[in-house]
């Protein structure tokens, strides 16, 4: 299990998670809502180890991972596929996913095992990743992050910028990551497919962890969607 216990997060003096507490239990879905600037981003990276934590505590298992440097917890299986992807563009695609190998001394296959469920990269690893379209993108980010063979996945907005087919291809591989029993915390704008993919919805809004909540309750009562994202579900 993940678990963020009661943390503040900040940004120099700025204050922007006010204890936050969450639980991803192993091979589940789990869909954070809010908007923009609400704090979801620098909760991923909280976890990552990328922003200061500066009370509460965030574990997996029995492994403190808000005691660990920021490089040691990839290593410890927490696979993160960041806001706008973040590839080596000048590097391949090959090249980028062995990036991703190298974090944990992943075998080859892994890396078949990552590719199987991206078979289109199949054809090109030879790339340069900076030249794929941003679907591509987003799909040599997910299987990178995939190669450390991770426990939990932490997707930031997986499908921003993609036309409606690459999105659709990403909830699937969210559907897939589930088969796998990858837990999988997923934040995103895109409000139909997350409510089909997640086990449980939670909602933050200005820093704070609101409420939460669960797809089918969400169809019956989508009243914590226009409240806390501002959209009604039928209408995304
Ligand atoms: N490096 C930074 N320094 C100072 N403040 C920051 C920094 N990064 C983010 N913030 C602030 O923290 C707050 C939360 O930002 P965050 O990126 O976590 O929001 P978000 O929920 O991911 O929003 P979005 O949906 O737009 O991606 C915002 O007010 C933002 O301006
Ligand atoms: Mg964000």
């Amino acid at each position: 299990m993940l678990k963020i216990d009661r943390i503040s997060s900040r940004y120099a003096q700025v204050q922007v998670l006010k204890d936050v507490s969450l639980e991803v239990s192993d091979g589940e879905v789990l869909g954070l809502l809010g908007r923009n600037g609400a704090g979801k981003s620098t909760l991923l990276k909280s976890i990552m180890g990328l922003v200061e934590v500066n009370s509460g505590s965030i574990s997996m298992d029995d492994v403190i991972l808000s005691e660990l440097p920021a490089h040691q917890i990839p290593k410890n299986g927490i696979g993160y596929v960041p806001q706008g992807r973040r590839l080596f563009s000048e590097l391949t695609v090959e090249e980028n996913l062995k990036m991703g190998l190298l974090v944990r001394d992943s075998s080859k296959e892994v890396l078949e095992w990552a590719l199987s469920l991206f078979p289109v990269l199949k054809t090109r690893m030879s790339q340069k990743s900076g030249t794929l379209s941003g679907g591509e993108q987003q799909m040599v980010a997910t299987a990178r992050a995939l190669c450390l063979q991770p426990k939990f996945l932490l997707m930031d907005e997986p499908s921003e910028g993609l036309m409606p087919s690459m999105i659709e291809t990403i909830f699937e591989t969210i559907e897939k990551l589930k088969n796998e029993k990858v837990g999988v915390l997923l934040v995103e704008q895109k409000i139909e497919g997350t409510l089909r993919v997640s086990d449980r919805i939670v909602f933050m809004e200005n820093g704070y962890m609101r409420e939460e909540s669960n797809p089918l309750a969400l169809a019956e009562n989508p009243e914590p969607l226009a409240k806390y994202v501002g959209v009604k579900a039928h209408a995304t």
